[in-house]
């Protein structure tokens, strides 16, 4: 596993694609409502990024290893998809839940950023999950410093979550991000204190934590990408991008329109 420490010049472009990522999001939001498709969404983002950002989708044509290109130019994972659901002509309905997540590339640079929609009004138990999925992605930015381990950011998350009664998804994790859409290292969203790499100055990372109301099992749908929860029951996340700086963690991912942060965090 090899590591890349950004340099200044380099987290100056990092900070720009992430916070078009962000941007993307905030300009999505008025339109994530009762009856639209998420082959619309998709399509809205698509241009915004390409004719008003000048940025390109990542996931278009994206092809890792074992994988058939992917299609679109966002993922729309609702209600028990946990990640990579593919954008169709399904209308989201009122009560449904939905991650969109985005990711640029600016000038190289990726930018990586998802969040949780509530489509018209949603359960109290949706809602609940895409609350408490939100402060597991916080109490993990929270352990990002110098000499923490990566164990430790996914100990804190797997706590938060538990504890709440709900499970972590296991395989799949947040990644390195930077000239690359995902690099070393493998950032588990569950672990143990004191385990894994240490964090270093430069380094930038995406936290991501997929977390279901059920059981932690996961399939794959026939499309070769969506990834459902087995037992059917609801799935959240929330992605950030996040540089380590000297004292502590900067979120890249950050824009207008970001949700306001948990009462729990406190600044680096
Ligand atoms: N954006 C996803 C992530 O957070 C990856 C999506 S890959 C795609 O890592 F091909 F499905 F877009
Ligand atoms: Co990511
Ligand atoms: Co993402």
């Amino acid at each position: 596993m090899s590591i890349v420490i950004k340099t200044t010049q380099e987290i100056e472009k990092m900070r720009v694609a992430c916070r078009l990522a962000s941007e993307v999001l905030d300009y999505i939001t008025p339109f994530v409502q009762p009856g639209v498709t998420t082959g619309e969404l998709d399509r809205l983002c698509h241009d915004y990024m390409v004719n008003v950002q000048d940025c390109i989708p990542a996931p278009l044509n994206y092809a890792p290893p074992g994988h058939k290109p992917y299609p679109k130019s966002i993922c729309t994972s609702v209600n028990h998809q946990v990640c990579h659901g593919v954008p169709g002509d399904k209308k989201l309905k009122s009560g449904d839940i939905v991650n969109l997540d985005i990711t640029t590339i600016k000038d190289g640079w990726h930018g990586d950023t998802s969040r949780m929609f509530a489509v018209g009004e949603a359960s109290i138990q949706a809602k609940r999950l895409n609350l408490i999925t939100y402060e597991c992605m916080w109490k993990g930015i929270m352990q990002v410093r110098p000499g923490h381990h990566f164990g430790d950011i996914g100990h804190a998350i797997q706590k938060h979550a538990e504890v709440n009664g709900y499970s972590v998804v296991r395989e799949f994790c947040g990644h390195g991000v930077g000239s690359k859409f995902h690099e070393d290292p493998q950032v588990l969203h569950y672990g143990k204190p004191g385990t894994g790499e240490r964090l270093e100055p430069g380094m930038i990372f995406t936290i991501e934590p997929m977390i279901n109301a059920g059981k932690k099992d996961i399939r794959s749908l026939g499309d070769g990408w969506s990834i459902v929860t087995k037992d059917h029951s609801l799935s959240a996340q929330w992605e950030h991008s996040v540089l380590v700086t000297e004292t502590g963690w900067e979120v890249l991912t950050l824009s207008s329109g970001s949700p306001p942060l948990p009462a729990f965090v406190t600044p680096a």
